[in-house]
């Protein structure tokens, strides 16, 4: 098992990586469980695969699990679906210093972490991810949120968690499509700020989506290494350290919101297409060749997502792609920063980046290539 430390005065916490975890629920806990009744909020997929491995770890820690299990899917995240949690939560009477337990995937963890945020104005809460996203990206860092009819994750908070466990035995009961899109963040890793570590990913990526556990566990280990580095040096993202981590998801989001923010683009594969989108745009700059470009593109392939939205079949051209990225919330006093690549292995955030030349660069992308 690794274990990696977040540093954040007077909120560190540790991220533990390995197999098992879930089984050993109390013990990976400790006094952050201080009660006997324990509030466990997850959606009906996770429940079917691991509610018996917790309830029976609880129960023999001797601990009474409490359940509020979800409709899966991003509608959770809704005003709806804050209320439902927050009012079950004030029904189970949690206290502050209580510690509220998030099984599930990136839609769980960010509800059930802004829910935590917000509730008796913050309690504590742990984060169980079960999805390689979640595990590699939203469980580690603190950001939780909902989404809006104005757009994706526009009310939230930064709340960090009291510990994640990220249990690779989960990761045996997620859906390939889902393992696939979750690896595109991992990618995003090496190909923001490690080229080394892009190199590995080109060549272990089919093992990893295979199943090599030990494989997996260095995937998950490194992608977590440098998010926990991230987020210690730039919490709240001020200084820009943090923002890099948003290396293709301006390009992403408004793919998702082309279409619908539905199955159709799960979130990791739009960000899988935002980061072929970045480096193909950084070509066009000339700040990157395009054979480096096309190695990112490349190794988001091999891994199985879709690196070309030609083959999205969206009634859409550059310029309505171009219009959804105006409500990104990055937008900063009219401008928007866009994550660009100097190489791979080293992003930075271009502030000149003219919309109507992305939108004529869209158009050229959405022509088959
Ligand atoms: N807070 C952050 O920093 C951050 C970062 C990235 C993404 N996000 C958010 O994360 C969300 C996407 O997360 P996600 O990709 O994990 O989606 P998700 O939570 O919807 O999970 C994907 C699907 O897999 C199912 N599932 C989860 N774990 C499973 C398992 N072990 N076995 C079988 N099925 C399982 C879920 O029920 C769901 O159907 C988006 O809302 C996005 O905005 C947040």
């Amino acid at each position: 098992m690794a274990v990696i430390p977040v540093n954040l005065a007077g909120r560190s916490y540790k991220v533990r990586v390995g197999g098992g975890l879930l089984a050993d629920l109390p013990a990976q806990c400790g006094k952050l469980l201080r009660k006997d009744c324990v509030p466990v909020v997850t959606d009906t997929n996770v429940a079917k695969h691991w509610r018996e491995t917790i309830e029976t770890a609880l129960l023999a820690g001797g601990h009474e699990p409490h359940w509020l299990v979800l409709d899966p899917g991003e509608s959770a995240k809704s005003w709806r679906g804050l209320e439902r949690v927050v009012d079950w939560l004030l029904g189970e009477e949690v206290e502050r210093g209580d510690h509220v337990v998030a099984l599930g995937g990136g839609v769980i963890g960010d509800l059930v972490g802004f829910a935590a945020a917000i509730l008796k104005r913050g309690c504590g809460f742990i984060q169980l991810p079960t999805t390689l996203l979640a595990q590699v990206d939203s469980s580690v860092g603190g950001k939780t949120a909902i989404n809006t009819g104005a757009g994706k994750n526009l009310v939230g908070a930064f709340h960090q968690p009291a510990l994640v466990l990220a249990d690779l035995d989960t990761l045996t009961t997620l859906p390939a499509r889902e393992l696939r899109a979750g690896y595109a963040e991992v990618i995003k890793y090496g190909v923001l700020g490690d080229a080394e570590f892009f190199t590995w990913c080109e060549r272990n990526g089919p093992q990893v989506l295979a199943g090599d556990r030990a494989l997996q566990e260095y995937a998950v280990t490194e992608s977590v290494r440098t998010k926990a580095r991230v987020v210690a040096e730039d919490e709240r993202e001020i200084t820009g350290a943090r923002a890099l981590l948003n290396l293709g998801h301006t390009f992403g989001h408004a793919l998702e919101a082309e279409t619908g923010f539905s199955d159709r683009l799960l979130h990791g594969e739009a960000v899988a297409l935002g980061i072929v989108l970045a480096a193909r745009y950084s070509a066009r700059r000339e700040y990157i060749s395009e054979q480096d470009a096309e190695r990112g593109a490349d190794a988001i392939a091999d891994a199985g997502p879709p690196n070309e939205i030609a083959a999205l079949g969206m009634d859409a051209d550059g310029r309505k792609l171009a219009a959804h990225m105006l409500h990104d919330k990055k937008m900063d006093a009219g401008t928007l920063p866009f994550v660009l690549l100097a190489a791979i292995g080293q992003a930075f955030l271009d502030r000149n980046v003219a919309l109507d030349d992305v939108a004529s660069f869209l158009d050229g992308e959405l022509q088959a290539r």
